[in-house]
């Protein structure tokens, strides 16, 4: 539980809200939130029987009552909320989750890749990205974006790169892209080093 991640996550939520933990695994976000009183309710729902028993044996074992559901997505929920928390999934299932139309007017993501889809698609949904932020954990860098319903058309480079403006971040990306300039095809090495440079702008910006 001791996830630098999932505290990063948990400062996101204010007392108003009413939580839905999607996909909540283990329940350790759940169990954080609810012990350390930092919503006014919090809801946890897994798509796997399997998981749902684990989050629940573990709100028995840290004696929270958190109702918890089995459920793919918002599909079988049968309480309201106003926030939900999608983390720790790929970017197409939290889009497969979105396209519910009942989806709330607050969301914090955190998906383990495709970003650029990620940041356009919620656009495109009618969600503003917030704030984001890049934690780093276990060597992997995770962005954790804040979003409301409100209207947004964030710029290329911002749909590329975020708006987390973490320099540590930027230069981690550089870095990830100098690993494999060598092994990819001219064009993509082309694409690689402007995007490098955009990187270096973006730090040199700051
Ligand atoms: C890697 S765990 C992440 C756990 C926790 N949310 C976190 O960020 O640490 C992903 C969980 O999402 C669940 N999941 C995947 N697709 C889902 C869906 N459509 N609806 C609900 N849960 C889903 C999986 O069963 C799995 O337990």
């Amino acid at each position: 539980m001791n996830s630098e991640r999932l505290k990063i996550i948990a400062s996101k939520i204010s007392q108003k809200d009413i939580v839905l933990d999607v996909g909540t695994d283990h329940g350790y976000l759940s169990i954080m939130l609810k012990k350390n009183k930092l919503c006014k309710e919090v809801y946890a729902s897994e798509i796997s029987k399997k998981a749902l028993e684990t989050a629940q044996n573990n709100f028995r074992k840290y004696h929270v009552q958190i109702k918890s559901f089995l459920s793919d997505g918002f599909k079988d929920i049968p309480v309201s909320f106003n926030t939900a928390v999608i983390a720790g999934m790929g970017t197409h299932t939290i889009l497969n989750i979105l396209k519910d139309p009942h989806t709330p007017e607050k969301l914090i993501i955190a998906s383990n890749n495709n970003y650029y889809l990620l940041r356009k698609n919620l656009n495109k949904m009618g969600y503003k990205i917030v704030t984001e932020e890049a934690v780093l954990e276990n060597n992997h860098y995770y962005i954790i974006l804040l979003c409301i319903r409100a209207n947004q058309k964030l710029k290329k480079k911002e749909l590329l790169y975020g708006i987390s403006n973490n320099e540590e971040y930027y230069k981690y990306l550089i870095e990830e892209r100098k690993k494999i300039i060598s092994q990819v095809p001219l064009l993509k090495k082309i694409k690689l080093v402007k995007e490098c440079l955009e990187l270096k702008g973006l730090i040199e910006k700051k």
